[in-house]
Protein backbone atom coordinates (compact mmCIF):
# COMPACT_ATOMS: atom_id res chain seq x y z
CA UNK A 1 0.00 0.00 0.00
CA UNK A 2 2.93 2.33 0.90
CA UNK A 3 4.32 1.48 -2.36
CA UNK A 4 2.05 3.56 -4.16
CA UNK A 5 2.53 6.73 -5.12
CA UNK A 6 0.11 9.55 -3.49
CA UNK A 7 -0.89 12.08 -5.31
CA UNK A 8 -2.65 15.45 -4.33
CA UNK A 9 -4.49 17.42 -6.51
CA UNK A 10 -6.21 20.62 -6.52
CA UNK A 11 -10.43 20.17 -6.49
CA UNK A 12 -11.81 21.91 -9.25
CA UNK A 13 -10.54 23.33 -12.61
CA UNK A 14 -7.37 23.56 -12.32
CA UNK A 15 -7.30 19.68 -11.50
CA UNK A 16 -9.17 18.24 -14.25
CA UNK A 17 -6.35 19.99 -15.91
CA UNK A 18 -3.53 18.95 -13.73
CA UNK A 19 -5.19 15.06 -14.06
CA UNK A 20 -5.57 15.19 -17.47
CA UNK A 21 -1.59 15.63 -17.67
CA UNK A 22 -0.89 12.82 -15.34
CA UNK A 23 -3.13 10.47 -17.76
CA UNK A 24 -1.61 11.54 -20.64
CA UNK A 25 1.78 10.91 -18.71
CA UNK A 26 0.35 7.21 -18.48
CA UNK A 27 -0.64 6.99 -14.97
CA UNK A 28 -4.44 7.20 -15.55
CA UNK A 29 -6.97 6.27 -12.91
CA UNK A 30 -10.15 6.02 -14.95
CA UNK A 31 -12.81 5.87 -12.22
CA UNK A 32 -11.93 9.67 -11.18
CA UNK A 33 -13.68 10.17 -14.38
CA UNK A 34 -16.85 9.05 -12.42
CA UNK A 35 -19.01 11.65 -10.49
CA UNK A 36 -19.73 10.92 -7.64
CA UNK A 37 -18.61 12.54 -4.12
CA UNK A 38 -14.92 9.95 -3.27
CA UNK A 39 -12.36 12.26 -2.73
CA UNK A 40 -9.55 9.64 -2.95
CA UNK A 41 -9.10 7.33 -6.55
CA UNK A 42 -6.18 4.57 -6.63
CA UNK A 43 -5.32 2.37 -9.98
CA UNK A 44 -3.02 -0.30 -8.76
CA UNK A 45 -1.85 -1.00 -12.02
CA UNK A 46 0.09 2.31 -12.57
CA UNK A 47 0.48 2.50 -8.73
CA UNK A 48 -0.73 6.00 -8.03
CA UNK A 49 -3.32 7.00 -5.45
CA UNK A 50 -4.73 10.36 -6.44
CA UNK A 51 -6.92 12.50 -3.85
CA UNK A 52 -8.66 16.09 -3.99
CA UNK A 53 -7.85 18.65 -1.74
CA UNK A 54 -8.62 22.22 -1.73
CA UNK A 55 -5.88 23.53 -3.18
CA UNK A 56 -4.48 25.82 -0.45
CA UNK A 57 -4.12 22.59 1.58
CA UNK A 58 -1.88 20.92 -1.44
CA UNK A 59 1.43 21.81 0.12
CA UNK A 60 0.27 20.70 3.28
CA UNK A 61 -0.31 17.14 2.40
CA UNK A 62 2.77 17.23 0.92
CA UNK A 63 5.03 18.50 3.25
CA UNK A 64 4.18 16.13 5.19
CA UNK A 65 4.33 13.01 3.87
CA UNK A 66 0.56 12.44 3.28
CA UNK A 67 1.18 12.94 0.11
CA UNK A 68 4.43 12.33 -2.25
CA UNK A 69 3.43 14.92 -4.43
CA UNK A 70 0.84 17.17 -5.80
CA UNK A 71 0.40 20.59 -7.54
CA UNK A 72 -0.15 23.83 -5.91
CA UNK A 73 -0.52 27.31 -7.38
CA UNK A 74 3.08 29.56 -6.66
CA UNK A 75 0.38 32.06 -4.75
CA UNK A 76 -0.05 29.21 -2.21
CA UNK A 77 3.65 27.90 -2.66
CA UNK A 78 4.95 31.73 -1.68
CA UNK A 79 2.19 32.22 0.78
CA UNK A 80 2.87 29.38 2.87
CA UNK A 81 6.51 28.65 1.99
CA UNK A 82 6.29 24.64 2.72
CA UNK A 83 9.49 22.88 3.15
CA UNK A 84 8.86 20.82 -0.50
CA UNK A 85 10.82 20.63 -3.51
CA UNK A 86 9.36 22.81 -6.21
CA UNK A 87 9.88 20.47 -9.26
CA UNK A 88 8.09 21.94 -12.48
CA UNK A 89 5.95 24.98 -13.72
CA UNK A 90 3.41 22.81 -15.47
CA UNK A 91 2.26 26.10 -17.26
CA UNK A 92 -1.07 26.05 -16.49
CA UNK A 93 -3.10 27.41 -14.17
CA UNK A 94 -1.81 31.02 -15.29
CA UNK A 95 -3.06 34.27 -13.39
CA UNK A 96 -1.10 37.25 -11.89
CA UNK A 97 -1.42 38.74 -8.22
CA UNK A 98 -2.22 42.40 -8.48
CA UNK A 99 -3.13 44.80 -6.34
CA UNK A 100 -6.31 46.30 -7.40
CA UNK A 101 -8.61 48.98 -6.17
CA UNK A 102 -12.08 50.99 -7.11
CA UNK A 103 -11.76 52.63 -10.87
CA UNK A 104 -10.10 56.45 -10.53
CA UNK A 105 -8.37 55.11 -7.05
CA UNK A 106 -5.49 57.16 -6.35
CA UNK A 107 -2.60 56.57 -3.99
CA UNK A 108 -2.24 58.83 -1.10
CA UNK A 109 0.98 57.92 0.59
CA UNK A 110 0.77 59.83 3.65
CA UNK A 111 -1.80 57.67 4.65
CA UNK A 112 -1.78 54.04 5.59
CA UNK A 113 -3.02 51.67 2.98
CA UNK A 114 -6.34 49.47 4.33
CA UNK A 115 -4.97 46.06 2.23
CA UNK A 116 -7.71 43.11 1.94
CA UNK A 117 -6.28 39.87 1.04
CA UNK A 118 -5.96 36.06 1.82
CA UNK A 119 -1.87 36.28 1.21
CA UNK A 120 -0.96 38.31 4.12
CA UNK A 121 2.60 37.35 4.29
CA UNK A 122 3.28 37.99 0.37
CA UNK A 123 1.08 41.24 0.35
CA UNK A 124 3.15 42.25 3.65
CA UNK A 125 6.90 41.22 2.00
CA UNK A 126 5.19 43.09 -1.12
CA UNK A 127 4.33 46.33 0.33
CA UNK A 128 8.14 45.64 3.06
CA UNK A 129 10.03 45.85 -0.01
CA UNK A 130 8.36 49.42 -1.21
CA UNK A 131 8.56 50.48 2.27
CA UNK A 132 4.68 51.67 1.79
CA UNK A 133 3.15 51.74 5.23
CA UNK A 134 -0.14 49.28 5.31
CA UNK A 135 -2.90 47.52 7.35
CA UNK A 136 -3.58 43.63 6.61
CA UNK A 137 -7.41 43.07 6.70
CA UNK A 138 -6.72 39.20 6.02
CA UNK A 139 -10.00 37.64 4.95
CA UNK A 140 -10.80 34.20 3.53
CA UNK A 141 -12.49 35.11 0.22
CA UNK A 142 -14.85 37.17 -1.94
CA UNK A 143 -12.10 39.88 -1.28
CA UNK A 144 -13.54 42.45 -4.09
CA UNK A 145 -16.51 43.50 -1.76
CA UNK A 146 -13.63 45.15 0.67
CA UNK A 147 -13.14 48.16 -1.11
CA UNK A 148 -16.57 48.56 -1.96
CA UNK A 149 -18.27 48.38 1.28
CA UNK A 150 -15.12 50.59 2.49
CA UNK A 151 -13.45 47.68 4.87
CA UNK A 152 -10.15 48.34 2.33
CA UNK A 153 -8.72 51.13 0.17
CA UNK A 154 -7.32 48.28 -2.23
CA UNK A 155 -7.24 44.26 -2.60
CA UNK A 156 -4.21 41.81 -2.67
CA UNK A 157 -5.47 39.07 -4.92
CA UNK A 158 -5.29 36.81 -7.74
CA UNK A 159 -6.52 38.35 -11.19
CA UNK A 160 -7.18 35.73 -13.86
CA UNK A 161 -9.60 36.68 -16.25
CA UNK A 162 -10.17 39.96 -14.54
CA UNK A 163 -14.12 39.41 -14.82
CA UNK A 164 -14.54 39.99 -10.82
CA UNK A 165 -12.66 42.99 -10.86
CA UNK A 166 -14.69 44.39 -13.41
CA UNK A 167 -18.14 42.98 -13.06
CA UNK A 168 -17.46 45.02 -9.11
CA UNK A 169 -16.36 48.01 -10.99
CA UNK A 170 -12.37 47.10 -9.90
CA UNK A 171 -9.34 47.55 -12.13
CA UNK A 172 -6.05 46.49 -11.92
CA UNK A 173 -3.65 48.66 -10.36
CA UNK A 174 -0.41 47.32 -10.14
CA UNK A 175 0.37 43.68 -10.86
CA UNK A 176 3.14 42.09 -8.73
CA UNK A 177 4.01 38.80 -10.47
CA UNK A 178 2.79 36.63 -12.47
CA UNK A 179 1.53 32.60 -10.88
CA UNK A 180 1.14 29.04 -12.35
CA UNK A 181 1.01 25.65 -11.40
CA UNK A 182 4.09 24.10 -9.71
CA UNK A 183 4.78 19.99 -9.36
CA UNK A 184 5.98 19.55 -5.63
CA UNK A 185 6.73 17.03 -4.08
CA UNK A 186 7.91 15.57 -0.38
CA UNK A 187 11.29 15.66 0.30
CA UNK A 188 11.39 12.20 2.11
CA UNK A 189 9.32 10.36 -0.99
CA UNK A 190 11.67 12.45 -3.59
CA UNK A 191 14.51 10.36 -2.14
CA UNK A 192 12.80 7.26 -1.60
CA UNK A 193 10.35 6.61 -4.24
CA UNK A 194 12.70 8.73 -6.54
CA UNK A 195 12.52 6.63 -9.94
CA UNK A 196 8.39 7.17 -10.11
CA UNK A 197 8.90 10.65 -9.14
CA UNK A 198 11.39 10.96 -11.63
CA UNK A 199 9.38 9.25 -14.35
CA UNK A 200 6.58 11.36 -14.07
CA UNK A 201 8.76 14.51 -14.08
CA UNK A 202 10.17 13.68 -16.89
CA UNK A 203 6.73 12.54 -18.12
CA UNK A 204 5.17 16.32 -17.13
CA UNK A 205 7.75 18.35 -18.33
CA UNK A 206 8.14 16.77 -21.83
CA UNK A 207 4.25 17.82 -21.91
CA UNK A 208 4.85 21.07 -20.68
CA UNK A 209 7.32 22.43 -23.27
CA UNK A 210 4.12 21.82 -25.76
CA UNK A 211 1.49 23.89 -23.03
CA UNK A 212 0.99 26.99 -23.48
CA UNK A 213 -2.38 28.46 -22.46
C1 LIG B 1 -10.18 33.97 -7.22
C2 LIG B 1 -9.73 35.37 -6.86
C3 LIG B 1 -10.74 36.25 -7.58
C4 LIG B 1 -11.08 35.44 -8.82
C5 LIG B 1 -10.33 36.00 -9.99
O1 LIG B 1 -11.20 33.62 -6.35
O2 LIG B 1 -9.72 35.55 -5.47
O3 LIG B 1 -11.88 36.44 -6.78
O4 LIG B 1 -10.65 34.10 -8.58
O5 LIG B 1 -10.70 35.36 -11.19
P1 LIG B 1 -11.13 36.19 -12.49
O6 LIG B 1 -10.10 37.27 -12.72
O7 LIG B 1 -11.12 35.16 -13.59
O8 LIG B 1 -12.48 36.76 -12.26
P2 LIG B 1 -11.68 32.13 -6.15
O9 LIG B 1 -12.44 31.68 -7.36
O10 LIG B 1 -10.54 31.30 -5.76
O11 LIG B 1 -12.74 32.29 -4.98
P3 LIG B 1 -12.63 32.91 -3.50
O12 LIG B 1 -12.71 34.40 -3.64
O13 LIG B 1 -13.81 32.36 -2.78
O14 LIG B 1 -11.34 32.46 -2.91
Amino acid sequence: MNDMLNIALPKGRLGEKVYAMFEKAGFECPSIRETNRKLIFENEKTGVRYFWVKPSDVAIYVERGAADIGVAGKDIIMEYEPDVYELLDLNIGKCSMAVAAPKGFKDDPSRTLKVATKFSKIARDHYASTGRDIDIIHLNGSIEIAPILGLSDVIFDIVETGTTLRENDLEVYETVFPISARLIANKASFKFKNSLCEKILGELKAQTEVNDD
